[in-house]
């Protein structure tokens, strides 16, 4: 006769890890973060696929975007992280998230998110960015998204690492940084 107090519980699952990739137009997010997903195997999200197609015609034609332009955006991204939590799913998503009150805005009521700012020198970005066909965004935006930057304060949840060397170097630091290290001794 089965006892059901032999049946052990099943293991809670746990919660999601959500990590913001942000920085400045061409620092690297979209690289990194791709590199996060493919090697923890979490979904990835662009975070300019949530713009609205204004916002995308402003930025293509090298206007700065207002934060009356933004908000709606950094709201669809919250929710789209909001189902992440509540699926208990780890996720990467990309999100310039230059200034702090949008990050406030990004993890308000969110407690598995976390951030990793990929920071490169402007020069280059400038070059990377000269030599990257099909983007919207024109290196002509640089300057302003730089006098825009935040950077994280220590009470933010994240971490920070610089666009040096190769990729795969960049992507290395950015698992340690976040302490997602897989063990690759076996
Ligand atoms: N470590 C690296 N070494 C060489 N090239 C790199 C490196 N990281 C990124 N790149 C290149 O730099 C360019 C910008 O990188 P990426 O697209 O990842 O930036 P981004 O921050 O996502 O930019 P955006 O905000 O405009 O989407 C790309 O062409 C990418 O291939
Ligand atoms: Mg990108």
């Amino acid at each position: 006769m089965p006892d059901a107090l032999d049946e052990s519980p099943a293991a809670p699952q746990p919660e999601a890890d959500v990590v913001i990739v942000m920085g400045v137009s061409g620092s690297g997010k979209s690289t990194v973060g791709k590199g996060i997903s493919t090697v923890m195997g979490w979904e990835f999200a662009e975070g300019d696929a949530f713009h609205s197609e204004a916002n995308v015609e402003k930025m293509r034609s090298g206007q700065p975007l207002t934060d009356e332009d933004r908000w709606p955006w950094l709201e669809s991204i919250g929710d789209w992280i909001s189902g992440k939590e509540a699926s208990r799913e780890s996720a990467v998503v990309t999100c310039s998230a230059l200034r702090r009150v949008y990050r406030d805005l990004l993890r308000r009521d969110r407690p598995h998110v976390r951030f990793l700012h990929v920071e490169a020198a402007s020069d280059l970005i400038e070059d990377r960015m000269q030599h990257r066909p099909g983007h919207y965004m024109p290196p002509s935006l640089l300057p302003s998204q730089l006098a825009t930057l935040e950077p994280l304060e220590p009470d933010e949840p994240g971490t920070t690492v610089t666009n040096e060397g190769t990729a795969a170097a960049v992507l290395d630091r950015s698992l340690n940084a976040l302490g997602l290290r897989k063990d690759t001794t076996s």
